[in-house]
């Protein structure tokens, strides 16, 4: 059976599935049950000392959304959309201090680990919530500098209101790294178009990770009454969110090189797979589990474990990274990958009761013939489109031979398509069929 442990700045992780910071972690019972559950590990709901932050979370608000943008009422599916607005933890952080040591006992003595998060007021609080929190023997801290809430909270400074300010960002960095020896991991926000230069502020400024990423901020309408949903913006996540967050896992994976947890878009060990290949090496469950209880956890473990198993990967490093490894640099390295057309498989094909494929085609390369799709191979791209478009999957792509290509008759990428009157072979015929269409 595959190898789900994980070291993860220097600490051993049993599975890399670790419950993000989130109302589950906001209570000792709910994390002992995790640990229970199999979780690699818990980050508690983030500790602070802004009142008005405690205070948010005991007005929580939640909304499920289904992908019709409406209310979901019973079973949450993968396409749920959760919006929702809650704060930090909402008993002090001092009064967290005995259950910090008895939780962290308790998932060590059963190969799990207790993480800490700190959203402190002042720099000095940011300071003193680590140093607790490694007092206490937690073997990790991960600062909160992603939360969307405290730019909507007047009088409130925290959160993304930190994450997206480099310098700001990497100062209150450098200064919980001065002060604590345990590994200190960035919890990254979305909520910006800064976030590489963010991470790599806060990596020169001691950070041994980061995690990528909280979630975004939303707005959201009920359109039978006009009125926003939970009375105006709030937190807004989702599996709609993952290839936003894998952006960033990316980017960072690729350009940092440094160890980065996977947050925001997690729902099954499908989206693990995703975030670890591409680069992450523990990941962070949160929402699902408040909509569907801990009972799922062992669904995602068990699974991450079948899915390594059936796909012939003897650990969890083998898989991290390998897609971002494949990925092309820059859109550049497109033009010199060799050409597809499509074929049309005319036994199969509906038409004319069916022009699907025809109507999809914006190069002008599908047409309706006598009786048939007809296809001028000289302006096909090679998108792929009319291949997904197909409902009776009678499109298909086949890699045009060098042969063909000195055949003539087939789409070349032209060179002088932004030369005033000279258009490249297949420009010019989509003018000319443009025009006979219209
Ligand atoms: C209701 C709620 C409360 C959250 N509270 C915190 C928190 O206290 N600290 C924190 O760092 N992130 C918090 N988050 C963000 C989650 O830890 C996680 O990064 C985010 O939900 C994206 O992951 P997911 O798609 O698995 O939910 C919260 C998210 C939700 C939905
Ligand atoms: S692959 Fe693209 S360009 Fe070619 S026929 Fe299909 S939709 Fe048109
Ligand atoms: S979409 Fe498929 S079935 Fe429909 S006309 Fe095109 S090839 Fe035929």
């Amino acid at each position: 059976m595959a190898d789900l442990s994980v070291e993860f700045c220097g600490i051993k992780f049993k599975n890399p599935v670790v419950i993000a910071s989130i109302e589950t972690t906001n209570s000792p019972e709910v994390i002992r049950e995790c640990v229970d559950a199999g979780a690699g590990g818990m980050i508690i709901k983030t500790l602070t000392d802004i009142e008005d932050m405690a205070r948010l979370t005991q007005n929580s608000k939640y909304a499920i959304l289904n992908e019709k943008n409406e209310p979901i009422r019973g079973k949450v599916n993968k396409n749920f959309v959760f919006f929702s607005r809650s704060g930090y933890s909402s008993m002090a952080y001092r009064d967290w201090i005995p259950y910090l040591k008895e939780l962290n006992r308790y998932a060590e003595e059963r190969g799990s680990h207790l993480i800490g998060s700190a959203g402190g007021k002042t720099m000095q609080s940011w300071v003193d919530i680590c140093r607790t929190i490694e007092d206490c023997g937690l073997p990790m801290v991960e600062l909160n500098f992603g939360c969307p809430h405290p730019a909507m909270m007047p009088g409130v400074h925290g959160g993304s209101m930190i994450g997206q300010e480099p310098q700001v960002a990497a100062e209150v960095t450098r200064r919980v790294c001065e002060a604590v020896k345990i590994p200190v991991v960035i919890k990254l926000t979305p909520d910006q178009s800064r976030v590489l230069e963010v991470a790599r502020a806060v990596k020169e400024a001691g950070a041994a990770a980061v995690t990528a990423t909280n979630r975004y901020t939303g707005f959201s309408v009920d359109i039978e009454t006009g009125e926003p949903r939970l009375g105006g913006p709030a937190g807004i996540g989702g599996v709609w969110a993952k290839p936003l967050s894998l952006r960033w896992v990316h980017r960072i994976h690729t350009e940092l090189g440094m160890p980065i947890t996977g947050s925001n878009g997690i729902y099954d060990h499908r989206d693990v797979v995703e975030f670890i290949m591409t680069g992450a090496g523990l990941v962070q469950v949160g929402s699902v589990l408040m909509l569907k209880g801990i009972k799922f956890l062992p669904k995602i473990v068990d699974g991450l474990a079948e899915f390594m198993d059936s796909h012939g990967y003897a650990n969890i490093e083998s898989m991290r990274g390998i897609a971002s490894r494949r990925s092309v640099k820059d859109y550049g390295e497109q033009f010199r990958k060799a050409r597809m057309h499509s074929e049309v498989n005319h036994d199969t094909c509906k038409n004319p009761s069916c022009t699907i494929c025809i109507q999809t085609c914006f190069y002008d390369s599908l047409f309706q013939g006598e009786g048939q799709v007809g296809h001028l191979l000289g302006n096909c791209i090679g998108c792929e489109l009319c291949t997904q478009t197909c409902p009776f999957d009678s499109m298909f792509m086949h890699r045009t031979s060098e042969e063909q290509r000195a055949s003539g008759g087939f789409f070349s990428i032209g060179e002088q398509v932004f030369e005033t009157g000279k258009f490249s072979k297949g420009f010019d015929r989509k003018l000319t069929l443009s025009k006979a269409k219209a």
